[in-house]
C-alpha cells in the first residue's frame, strides 16, 4: 500500500529533508584526498545528532553506520572504514535522517580533485537521469515514466543501469511503496498522486548492468569493476507541481 502524506506531514517530511541537504552540503566541503569514509562517517553522525536528528540507516536491517560510501566500482552499500580517498576517486555518499519520526534519504557522487573524463561524464549523467526522471515525477504519470527516464538517458551513453536495487516511496519510513526501478521492467506501475514521496535514484555504472554484492552482505560492486556513480533525492508529488525536498532553498 502506497501511504500518501497531508501537507502537514509534508512539512514534517520537508524537515527532515532539509536537515539532510545540510549535511550532504557539509560532506561535500570535507571529501577530499586523505580523509577515510570512516571519518566522513563520524561526521555525519555527529552532524545529525547535533541538529536533533537520528542516522535513519544505522542498525537499519543490521546496516552498521550512518552513511554508504561507496567507491569507484562499489555502486552502493559501501560500509565506512579506514580506506583513505585518493585523488581522482568517485565517492558516493548515500544518507538518510529520521527527524522526530520523519524520515528523508538523498545520495550525491563525488569525484575528488579532478577525475578522469570518464568519471566526469559518468557522475553528470548519472544526476542528469536522476533530474530527467524528476521531471517524470508528476501527478496524472505513472512509476515507469520516472523509469524510462532514467533509463533512456543513461542508455544514450551505453551505461549499465542497475537492476537489482530501486528508488522507493519514503517518510514514514526509510522504505515504502512503491518501488522506482531504473529500468522499465513488468512490475507494478501505479499513477502517481499528490501526496506521494519518493526518493529516486539513479545507480549508473560505465561498464555492464550486472552487479554482485559481497561476503559481508552489503557492498554491491560493479561486476566487470568498472566505476558506478549514484544519486538520489526525495520529492514530494503535489497536485500541480513537484517539489524536490532534498536540496537547500
Ligand atoms: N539509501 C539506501 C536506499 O536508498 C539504503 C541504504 S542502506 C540501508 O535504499 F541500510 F538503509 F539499507
Ligand atoms: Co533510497
Amino acid at each position: 500500500m502506497i501511504k500518501l502524506k497531508s501537507n502537514e506531514e509534508i512539512d514534517r517530511i520537508r524537515e527532515s529533508c532539509k536537515l539532510l541537504a545540510l549535511t550532504h552540503n557539509e560532506l561535500g566541503k570535507i571529501v577530499s584526498e586523505g580523509i577515510t569514509t570512516k571519518e566522513l562517517d563520524k561526521f555525519a553522525y555527529d552532524f545529525i545528532v547535533k541538529n536533533g536528528g537520528k542516522p535513519a540507516f544505522l542498525n537499519y536491517m543490521g546496516y552498521p553506520a550512518t552513511l554508504c560510501t561507496s567507491v569507484n566500482d562499489v555502486v552502493i552499500h559501501g560500509i565506512p572504514d579506514n580506506t583513505k580517498i585518493k585523488k581522482g576517486d568517485v565517492v558516493s555518499l548515500d544518507l538518510g535522517i529520521n527527524l522526530n519520526g520523519f524520515f528523508s534519504d538523498s545520495a550525491a557522487t563525488y569525484i575528488v580533485g579532478k577525475g578522469s573524463a570518464e568519471a566526469e561524464k559518468l557522475v553528470s549523467v548519472t544526476k542528469e537521469a536522476l533530474m530527467l526522471g524528476i521531471e517524470q515525477a508528476r501527478a496524472g504519470n505513472r512509476i515507469h515514466d520516472i523509469s524510462r527516464a532514467v533509463f533512456t538517458h543513461a542508455k544514450k551513453f551505453g551505461y549499465g543501469v542497475v537492476r537489482d536495487f530501486c528508488g522507493h516511496g519514503v517518510g514514514f519510513s526509510p522504505h515504502e511503496e512503491p518501488q522506482i526501478p531504473n529500468y522499465v521492467g513488468s512490475g507494478p506501475n501505479p499513477r502517481l498522486k499528490p501526496g506521494m514521496i519518493l526518493a529516486i535514484e539513479p545507480m549508473i555504472n560505465a561498464g555492464k548492468d550486472d552487479v554482485k554484492i559481497l561476503s559481508d552482505g552489503w557492498t554491491v560492486k560493479t561486476i566487470d569493476k568498472s566505476i558506478s556513480a549514484h544519486w538520489e533525492h526525495t520529492v514530494a508529488i503535489f497536485k500541480d507541481h513537484t517539489e524536490i525536498l532534498t536540496i537547500l532553498d
